[in-house]
């Protein structure tokens, strides 16, 4: 008979079953997690719904469309072409593939995508303005196919951008990878929020702390709340099955934003750039697999 293996926790970090014991004073050596009082606790405990196979390989094709739109924006962003073009190009592509662009409509957003511009953080409203030579635009798509979500965005630089903002691109998407290699049982919530912080604050630049990353799949934002800044073994351990986003937004002056009167923009009030980089992660047994694997 195969060895019954338990998932990997870290001796101090919060016990999974939910006390708020350390795991070595609790769980550990109890033979007490079982998978499916685990997925129980998890649920009533954190309102956390993990994953079956059917509802990864359904959020893994959700996310597929989002990674092959983001390579069509890739090629298709350049100077003069307005936010508006690409939402329409953006809303065509995901309707095309059979899917729903989640943010339409999601809480009074007017848009099938959010489009940031240079100091715009995130949830920038595509409109009339055209992109210039040396700007940087965030394109954040969330395609729904057969009721699956999968969220993610990239960054793009706009013709020939100078220094700064090749820096915050560079850094913001190495703050995402950061994130994402920390991503395996036994780690916690808070060990992704400290290696991104730790890696942003060490290149001069700044977290946002307002938005955070989030479970997705059966909903578009899902418990846990997944910060980009924290403390090591602090905040829920992470189990096989759980999905959720990271999607650190990084500044380059101060982390402190602004909300525009639209309610939606939110833009640095330092006028400093800011850049993002967002994937759909699933943590399996033995780390993590990207469920909207585009090339970081
Ligand atoms: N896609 C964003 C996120 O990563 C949320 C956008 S909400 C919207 O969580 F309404 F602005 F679309
Ligand atoms: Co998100
Ligand atoms: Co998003």
């Amino acid at each position: 008979m195969m060895k019954n293996r338990t998932p990997k926790v870290g001796r101090n970090a919060p016990c999974p079953c939910g006390s708020t014991l350390k795991y070595k004073k609790c769980c550990l050596n109890k033979a007490k997690l079982d998978p499916a009082k685990l997925k129980s606790v998890y649920a009533k405990k954190y309102q956390i719904r993990l994953k079956q196979p059917d509802d990864i390989e359904g959020i893994k094709t959700a996310g597929m469309i989002a990674v092959d739109l983001l390579y069509v924006l890739e090629s298709e962003i350049k100077p003069g072409i307005t936010t508006n073009d690409i939402n329409t190009l953006a809303h065509e592509f995901i309707v095309k593939k059979g899917a729903v662009p989640a943010p339409l409509n999601y809480k009074g957003f007017p848009k099938s995508v959010c489009t940031s511009v240079n100091e715009t953080i995130c949830h920038g409203i595509p409109g009339k303005l055209q992109l210039q030579s040396g700007d940087i635009v965030n394109v954040d798509v969330t395609p729904i196919l057969n009721g699956y979500y999968a969220d993610a965005n990239k960054t793009f630089l706009v013709g020939e951008t100078g220094p700064k903002a090749q820096k915050i691109v560079r850094v913001a998407q190495k703050s995402l990878k950061t994130g994402m290699s920390m991503v395996k049982p036994g780690n916690t919530v808070g060990d992704i929020g400290w290696a991104i912080q730790r890696y942003a604050e060490g290149e001069g630049c700044s977290v946002v702390r307002e938005f955070v990353g989030h479970g997705v799949g059966f909903d578009f934002h899902e418990p846990p709340q997944v910060p980009h800044f924290g403390t090591k073994g602090e905040g829920i351990s992470l189990i096989p099955g759980m999905v959720f986003t990271i999607e650190p937004m990084i500044n380059l002056g101060k982390k402190d934003l602004v909300i525009l009167e639209d309610k939606w923009t939110a833009v640095t009030e330092d006028g400093s750039l800011s850049a993002q980089f967002e994937q759909t992660v699933l943590v399996t047994e033995n780390g993590f697999e990207s469920l909207t694997p585009y090339d970081l």
